[in-house]
């Protein structure tokens, strides 16, 4: 299959009317029962027709992802939301009031208009409404419902920039609309509102903290917080080996200096017994490692940064030949409860206290 690439701007100033046919030409494709990649807020997603269960087969086998994996079904109109869903409670109007359009999932019993093959066999559809011009634009000439995953291939970092959709979808998709780089860099929250009181499935940019303070109490699924946890998890998706990076990928955790002294120890031993080493660290402490390679990946007085470049960096690394990657850990603000979620499974939960090993060596 011969995948077309298209440009549009971010859309904030409205399109050109050359930019608004290809959109509606690209809606045309979804409407079809092609697939069309595009730009959302958080990554670029993999759009096919949500209500058309040969769209949704489709899916699936682009991204080379387990059919029990459901998708996400993207909407441009808060009155469309009846439609796919059996029963919209008061939380879901009260979440759609605050985040929508925005970075923030919901799941809610779905409506038989919703095929089996996009929510994965469950009653449940998650469902979003995301902010990005283009997107919105694609989803109303698109017939108002698209399901989504991340448009990358199962197994590999989610797409940020249009480059990482052409080297996963290249001649798998009918499309891709190149709209440059995305804002946020990690997928959205998923809050599970089927359940009292309400669960997040996945951490992102609306966090627990931000939902609390429109819905009261919330709990996270714990089986998404602990490494060893024999639970399983609520959102399918969350229970796969996301991605893991050619080179082996270790978290270390403590104050700047201690780890910049560990990895250094570690990267010395390393170079020693032939590894090639690389770091991910941040502006601030670039200058303090030693390693084959030292990725910057934002700056710690903006972890939105970090958020944004996290799976860039990622998929940079698996371009080198490096055994053995170190990162700082960046669990300390905001977002740090997103972007650790990302970055643990990446390292298969891996981590190291250089404090402790510091602690012991002085
Ligand atoms: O930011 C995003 O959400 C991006 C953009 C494209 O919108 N999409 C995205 O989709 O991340 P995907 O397919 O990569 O991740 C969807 C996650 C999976 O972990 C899946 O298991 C979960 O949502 N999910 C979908 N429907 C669900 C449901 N009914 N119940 C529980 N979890 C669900
Ligand atoms: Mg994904």
């Amino acid at each position: 299959m011969e995948t077309e690439l298209v440009r549009t701007g971010q859309g904030e100033g409205g399109f050109t009317p050359k930019e608004e046919e290809t959109l509606r030409r690209a809606g045309e494709i979804i409407r079809a029962g092609g697939l069309v990649a595009f730009p959302t807020e958080t990554v670029y997603g993999l759009g096919g027709d949500a209500l058309n269960r040969e769209s949704s087969r489709k899916i699936y086998a682009a991204k080379g992802r387990p059919s029990d994996n459901p998708l996400i079904v993207h909407i441009s109109n808060l009155g469309d939301l009846e439609h796919i869903v059996s029963h919209v409670p008061e939380e879901a109007v009260k979440l759609a009031q605050s985040f929508w359009p925005g970075p923030l999932t919901m799941v809610l019993p779905k409506a038989a208009a919703v095929p089996y093959e996009t929510t994965g066999g469950l009653d449940t559809v998650a469902v979003r409404m995301p902010s990005h011009p283009v997107a919105r634009r694609l989803i109303s000439y698109s017939g108002g419902y698209v399901a989504a995953p991340s448009a990358n291939a199962s197994g590999r970092p989610s797409p940020t920039i249009a480059t990482h959709v052409i080297e996963d979808m290249s001649g798998r998709i009918d499309m891709i609309i190149d709209g440059g780089e995305v804002g946020i860099g990690l997928e959205s929250t998923i809050v599970d509102l089927t359940v009292s009181p309400p669960q997040i499935l996945r951490p992102g940019y609306i966090t627990g903290e931000l939902l609390r303070q429109v819905l009261g109490p919330v709990e996270t699924d714990r089986a998404i917080l602990q490494a060893d946890s024999t639970q399983v998890p609520r959102a399918p998706g969350m229970k796969y080996r996301h991605y893991a990076p050619r080179g082996e990928l270790v978290i270390v955790e403590g104050t700047g200096q201690q780890v910049a002294a560990w990895i250094n120890r570690q990267v010395a031993a390393d170079h020693a017994s032939g590894c090639r080493t690389g770091v991910i660290t941040t502006g601030e402490r670039r200058r303090l490692y030693q390693a084959d390679v030292v990725k910057c990946v934002g700056s710690r007085q903006e972890e939105e940064s970090i958020a944004r470049n996290l799976y860039l960096v990622l998929r940079e690394f698996d371009q080198e030949k490096i055994d053995r990657i170190y990162s700082e850990s960046f669990g300390e603000g905001r977002l740090g409860g997103a972007i650790m979620n990302r970055l643990l499974k990446a390292a298969g939960h891996r981590t190291i206290e250089a404090s402790k090993e510091w602690e012991q060596d002085t």
